[in-house]
């Protein structure tokens, strides 16, 4: 089975009728798509990870990223995508480690969308378009800014793929931008 966008899209509305789950789903994959572009590596594949990697929290929160691999595996999804959902939870609710390049991406760059959003929703334009990793920067210093923003699970993902905490940041807004509309962080356009 060689899956499509299309199908990881509505495999993922299937499972979760949250608009905010959805929206997240689409940052993450905007952000997977922006690395992968840059990385020379598949957009297609690292995009889908990014749509589907949260797929079961929805409905079944208590076994998040378990329930994903059982429903993907029955579905005939490919090995490669079922590994990377699952080291997103890597020592939260599973206990596979993140190793490909995809999966660092994701494990890096998965809860660092949550600040973006919450830091671009404070700001006058309500936009990531015109926002700076500095801004993201000092609202990473407010513990009760976004409490829910795990930073040392991003601290630790940015280390282990190897980049620098403020490049991760940039690389992350930049891969918001390019689908802003779609997750409602293009600023008021009335
Ligand atoms: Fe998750
Ligand atoms: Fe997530």
């Amino acid at each position: 089975m060689i899956p499509t966008r299309e199908e990881a899209w509505s495999l993922l509305c299937e499972f979760n009728q949250s608009a905010s789950l959805r929206t997240h789903a689409l940052a993450v994959e905007g952000v997977m798509r922006h690395l992968a572009r840059k990385r020379g590596a598949d957009e297609e594949l690292w995009g889908m990870v990014g749509i589907l990697h949260d797929l079961d929290y929805e409905k079944y929160p208590e076994e998040h990223c378990r329930k994903a691999e059982t429903i993907l595996r029955e579905r005939g999804w490919p090995e490669e995508i079922i590994h990377a959902v699952l080291s997103h939870g890597w020592g939260i609710c599973t206990e596979v480690e993140p190793e490909s390049e995809m999966e660092q991406c994701l494990y890096a760059v998965d809860e660092l969308t949550g600040l973006v959003t919450a830091t671009a929703l404070v700001r006058p334009s309500r936009s990531v378009l015109d926002l700076k990793a500095k801004s993201v920067k000092k609202k990473w210093k407010d513990a009760r800014f976004a409490a829910g923003v795990d930073r040392s699970l991003i601290e630790k993902g940015a280390e282990r793929l190897g980049v620098p905490l403020e490049e991760l940041i940039s690389e992350t807004i930049a891969g918001m931008r390019a689908v802003a509309a779609a997750i409602g962080l293009e600023g008021e356009t009335d």
